[in-house]
């Protein structure tokens, strides 16, 4: 049966943040020879597909997400070569890279949008989207931009307003031009030659607006805590249904090319998320990002009615998806406590479908607090009484004891965490009992056991405190596992059927080799894989 599955439905997707990963070049910022020196570790952890956020030319206004030029390696990454290098040496590995690719919006600085101000008349005016101002001068609608403000920016010179969804610096393209759609589907026609495995796509739901431009509906629970974006609902400023014939043409796209694949990071409820996948006679995203266990409270009653409302409205041919962070959100070991985080990988590795794991979650790395005067990210500066920086998520990886945890010997472009001497890569290898540990033995399990790769969810108890589920792949050995979500004990029974078998996996590595029968009683933060006999 495992034939029909492919490389990205069996192996896991490892997000590297090149800044943050390795420096081979002692600048203080990380590099694509960096990841090349890491393949060896990824190996060792068992990963085989890695996902890099942005690595063009960009003036960095938001590291990488402001693309400059769509076909070249920013200097500060490398250079073409050292991509051709990277790619050469993952797929020697039988590895799989997938890079990030930002279809919504462009850098201010990109040759197309420098075009595009120029004049009215230019011929890649109608590239972005640009509007008259209201009667009185004011912005054309109430739509507003994540990082800050209203999504309009002034242009003197031409005298109209250009709509960019996130800084004034990453001016919006309009995807209903038909000469954009080429262009983008061109580029990704130069990276797919290359050789490059697959696509994160980036803010896929906001690449078509309304066409009216109408107003937002404004939210009355807004309070001053929140993103100003959150103001109002972006019912008309993302997801419109025009969207999904966009997503179609890209996969039709990467469908003419072998075992391509195309993940969109889409931030919307379950029942619009599934829209992305597309449907049998127009096909849409292989995974659309499925955030569930990042924007929910981390509550197992509220995460196991997910699971199954997931599990419950994916379309027959949809494969799942799960993700516990991203370089956008606090890391899972601060949301939750490095406790809980155990039982969160256990989830994440043992759910039905394919897992991403964010560098450095892994090990357990913490978000690192960054002093005001110290802070990057233009989310954070922008909006600077909100604490909504996220720079805290996306600091040096921890590799070592050595000066700066061996990211690099010059100043990191971020600072590290002051623990790093005593919780790194090296030193969790050696110890049984870490995050590291418990990572290498979830994948090892996962990738040797059919019934955790393929098989089915079958739910088989939650109450307030825990959740119970058993996978399945018929003619394979059934998993039975059992995650403790509190700080206090909690005793499992089997509810229906008779339940004996060993445990494989746990959470307290003492408990391995330990029989069940019928009943566990568990420890707080304590979660096992059990085997059953029968
Ligand atoms: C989503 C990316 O993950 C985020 O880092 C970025 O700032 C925005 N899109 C804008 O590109």
């Amino acid at each position: 049966m495992e034939e029909k599955y492919l490389w990205w439905q069996k192996e896991i997707i490892y997000q590297i943040y090149p800044r943050s990963f390795q420096d081979s070049n002692n600048d203080g910022v990380g590099d694509l020879q960096g990841i090349m020196n890491r393949l060896d570790y990824l190996q060792e952890l068992g990963i085989k597909i890695i996902w890099i956020s942005p690595i063009y030319p960009s003036p960095m206004a938001d590291f990488g997400y402001d693309i400059s030029d769509y076909e070249d390696i920013a200097p500060v990454f490398g250079n073409m070569n050292d991509f051709d290098a990277l790619i050469k040496e993952i797929h020697k590995r039988e590895m799989k890279l997938i890079l990030d690719l930002v279809p919504n919006h462009t850098s201010d600085r990109h040759p197309w949008f420098i075009e595009s101000r120029s004049s009215r008349d230019n011929p890649k005016r109608n590239w972005y989207i640009w509007k008259d101002a209201r009667e009185g001068g004011s912005v054309p609608n109430n739509w507003m931009a994540a990082f800050g403000g209203s999504a309009w920016e002034w242009d003197a010179q031409t005298e109209q307003y250009y709509y960019h969804a996130f800084l004034k610096e990453q001016p919006d393209l309009n995807w209903r031009n038909p000469e954009v759609q080429e262009a983008m589907l061109n580029m990704m026609r130069f990276w797919l030659n290359k050789g490059v495995d697959g696509f994160r796509i980036d803010v896929m739901w906001h690449m078509i607006k309304d066409e009216q431009f109408r107003d937002n509906p404004v939210n009355p629970d807004y309070q001053n805590h929140m993103p100003t974006c959150d103001m109002v609902f972006q019912v008309y400023s993302t997801d419109q249904p025009e969207v999904h014939a966009i997503v179609n043409k890209m996969r039709q796209l990467m469908d003419t090319y072998s075992e391509r694949m195309m993940i969109g990071e889409i931030y919307l409820p379950i029942n619009k998320l599934i829209s992305y996948y597309g449907t049998s006679d127009s096909k849409g995203a292989h995974l659309p990002f499925n955030f569930q266990l990042l924007m929910l409270q981390w509550d197992v009653r509220k995460i196991a009615l997910a699971i199954t409302e997931y599990e419950g409205s994916l379309p027959a041919e949809g494969w799942p998806n799960w993700v516990l962070g991203n370089h956008d959100q606090v890391r899972i070991a601060s949301r939750i406590g490095k406790d809980q985080a155990r039982i969160a990988a256990m989830l994440l590795l043992t759910l039905r479908g394919t897992p991403t794991i964010y560098y450095g979650e892994e090990l357990g790395m913490r978000d690192v607090p960054i002093p005001f005067e110290e802070v990057l990210d233009p989310q954070g500066l922008n909006m600077p009484d909100k604490n909504l920086s996220r720079d805290p998520a996306r600091t040096p990886m921890q590799w070592d004891n050595s000066v700066n945890s061996g990211f690099t010997t010059a100043k990191p472009w971020l600072r590290l965490h002051r623990n790093y001497r005593s919780h790194n890569v090296e030193s969790e290898r050696m110890d049984k009992t870490s995050m590291l540990s418990l990572y290498k033995e979830l994948i090892a399990l996962r990738q040797s056991e059919a019934s955790l790769l393929y098989g089915h969810y079958i739910p088989v108890y939650t109450d307030q405190q825990m959740i119970a589920y058993i996978r399945h792949a018929e003619g394979n050995d059934r998993f039975l596992v059992i995650l403790n979500f509190t700080h206090k004990p909690c005793y499992f029974k089997s509810p229906h059927e008779i339940y004996n078998g060993t445990i494989v996996l746990s959470s307290s590595p003492d408990l391995v080799g330990q029989s069940m029968h019928y009943a566990i009683a568990l420890y707080g933060d304590e979660g096992v894989i059990i085997r059953l006999e029968n």
